[in-house]
């Protein structure tokens, strides 16, 4: 899988996504501007060691990111009140998961010009305006895993 991180802001929520991405073989791609520079500790000390073990890509801004991924690839925007829920989609192997930054979320354009492939994960809090992106990052991946029957796992 693919995961992309729009714009992140806080430092171990990336190293998360990254340890998650060394776990899964997924690729990570961070889109600019981050909210913390790259030598952070706290962003290598969520990722750990696994950074060396992650392919991740740095794109200078969405446009570059848009300009330069396949054609014929699929985008899904996992963002909260989306119309459909995430586990009702069927995920191919080679799909991107496209994720907000933590104070403002995915563009609303983008969302909207996106409606079909806009997703949310349910929540029953009227509280809660929204879940940790390390953790709606792993939800939707190993979602995605387990519809392709956790293919390539080692034990
Ligand atoms: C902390 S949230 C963004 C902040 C949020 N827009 C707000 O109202 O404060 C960071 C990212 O996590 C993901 N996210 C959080 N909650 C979600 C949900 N319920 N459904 C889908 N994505 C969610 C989205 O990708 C979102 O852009």
């Amino acid at each position: 899988m693919q995961i992309v991180l729009v714009e992140p802001e806080i430092p171990p929520n990336t190293g998360n996504v990254a340890r998650l991405c060394a776990a899964t073989k997924s690729v990570l791609h961070l889109i600019e501007p981050f909210g913390f520079k790259l030598d952070d500790s706290q962003l290598k000390r969520a990722g750990m060691d696994y950074w060396q073990h992650v392919e991740w890509h740095r794109w200078k801004n969405w446009t570059a990111f848009a300009e330069k991924i396949p054609t014929d690839v699929r985008l899904w925007f996992i963002e909260s009140n989306g119309p459909k829920i995430y586990s009702e989609v069927k995920f191919a192997a080679d799909d991107y998961l496209v994720f907000g930054r933590e104070t403002a979320g995915l563009p609303k354009q983008l969302l909207e010009t996106n409606r079909e492939r806009w997703l949310r994960i349910p929540m029953f809090n009227d509280k809660s305006r929204s879940l940790n992106l390390s953790n709606c990052v792993a939800l939707v991946l190993f979602e995605a895993l387990r519809q392709h029957g956790f293919k390539g796992e080692i034990c």
